[in-house]
């Protein structure tokens, strides 16, 4: 189907053509310069010390609880409201997902009180995601976590260039993880990135991200090594060239992309306050700086939310949920029996509706977004 107003779109032009051209002329193409240059890139871009490319978010999660030492039988709490990626990376190294509340109805971010009732004698780290690209409580989740004696790491996958008092998002936690899937703010396909300042953190990513060896193909290529020793499991989780290359060009936009996304979100928001007053709508009030990933909204309880979708899919516009309840996921239901203490999580799951935006779009899409969404309230509203 083509969408009017599709829910995200890539902004990619000729720089993009022509980076990956270029490394297909080099005739190099599996993780090599290029790849250093934007790990160099996004380190730089973050203050933070390392940045090891990865071929998509959900490795760069799971190489940094492998990375952080999360042991098999720990628990992790994590956002309940989140892409499933974020859950399974604490499954990965064997360590229960717990899952803790979003903060409330305007702030879907993951909650401090919800995570600090859920910490007992086996719980080793929280997972925060940044949701939507909005900073989470990071102070009050610091102090929670050192007086704990538990391990941050950040789920930045929407998050790339949000930051909150002068510090960015995956810069807090002990590590983080990024993803470059097509429809985040900076995307390359798939692709990914871990970020720390941790050194022995980041030589166990180093070796973690290929196989465990010691040396590289490419440094072997460039006559620097002869052999490699394995010194653990590791994985083969590389990019390739071609993503690191888009990458490049890509975070060269990032801060004028994401300058644009927030002022098409204040757009929204004033004009859904305006025109859709029945409804709620999260992350009004920053905290910090957005990277305005995605546009959520909460629609009335009354809302028949599938019958809304049609109806704008009716008029050419997508919309989409962020997210479905990860404990009501059956891979995931027999862990948590109950999810009564989530309620926030639960409403969100059920009411969230998440309306178009991207680089690329025009206010005069956003105003048509939001008219069709009035009239699509006020049909579900006759058909009661
Ligand atoms: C919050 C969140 N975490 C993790 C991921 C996983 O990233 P990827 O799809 O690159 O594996 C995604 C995106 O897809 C995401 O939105």
């Amino acid at each position: 189907m083509m969408w009017r107003i599709p829910l995200f779109d890539l902004d990619y032009g000729q720089e993009e053509e022509d980076a990956v051209l270029s490394v297909l002329h080099s005739r190099w193409l599996t993780m090599g310069e290029v790849t250093q240059r934007f790990e160099q890139a996004f380190a730089e871009h973050l203050g933070v010390k390392h940045a090891f490319a990865v071929a998509n978010g959900t490795v760069a999660l799971h190489l940094a609880c492998e990375a952080a030492g999360i042991e098999p039988g720990s628990e992790v709490i994590v956002p309940a409201l989140t892409f499933v990626a974020t859950a399974a990376a604490a499954r990965y190294v064997g360590a229960e997902a717990v899952f803790a509340d979003s903060q409330g109805e305007t702030d879907l971010c993951i909650s401090p009180e919800s995570i600090e009732s859920k910490i007992n004698s086996r719980t080793r780290a929280i997972l925060v995601m940044h949701y939507g690209g909005n900073m989470c409580d990071m102070h009050a989740i610091l102090r929670i976590a050192e007086k704990h004696g538990l391990i941050v790491l950040e789920d930045a996958a929407h998050a790339p260039g949000a930051s909150l008092d002068g510090r960015k998002a995956g810069a807090w936690g002990k590590a983080a993880g990024f993803s470059f899937f097509s429809n985040k703010n900076l995307a390359t396909g798939e692709g990914g990135m871990v970020t720390t300042n941790d050194d022995e953190l980041a030589d166990r990513v180093r070796r973690l991200r290929s196989h465990g060896m010691t040396s590289l193909t490419w440094e072997r290529y460039k006559g620097q090594a002869l052999s490699y020793d394995v010194t653990m499991l590791g994985f083969n989780y590389r990019p390739t060239e071609m993503s690191s290359a888009l990458g490049l060009v890509q975070l060269a936009k990032l801060k004028r992309n994401n300058a644009h996304r927030r002022e098409l979100s204040a757009l929204y928001h004033e004009l859904l306050v305006e025109q859709t007053p029945e409804i709620t709508i999260p992350f009004q009030q920053a905290r910090g700086t957005s990277s305005a990933h995605i546009l959520p909204v909460i629609l009335p309880a009354q809302v028949e939310r599938a019958r809304l979708m049609d109806a704008m899919k009716g008029r050419g516009i997508q919309t989409s949920i962020h997210y479905p309840l990860i404990p009501h996921f059956s891979a995931y239901r027999a862990q948590n029996e109950t999810v009564d203490d989530l309620p926030v999580a639960s409403l969100a799951a059920q009411r969230e509706l998440t309306l178009p935006l991207y680089a690329g779009m025009t206010e005069e899409q956003v105003r048509e977004v939001v008219t069709a969404l009035r009239q699509c309230l006020d049909e579900e509203r006759r058909s009661d």
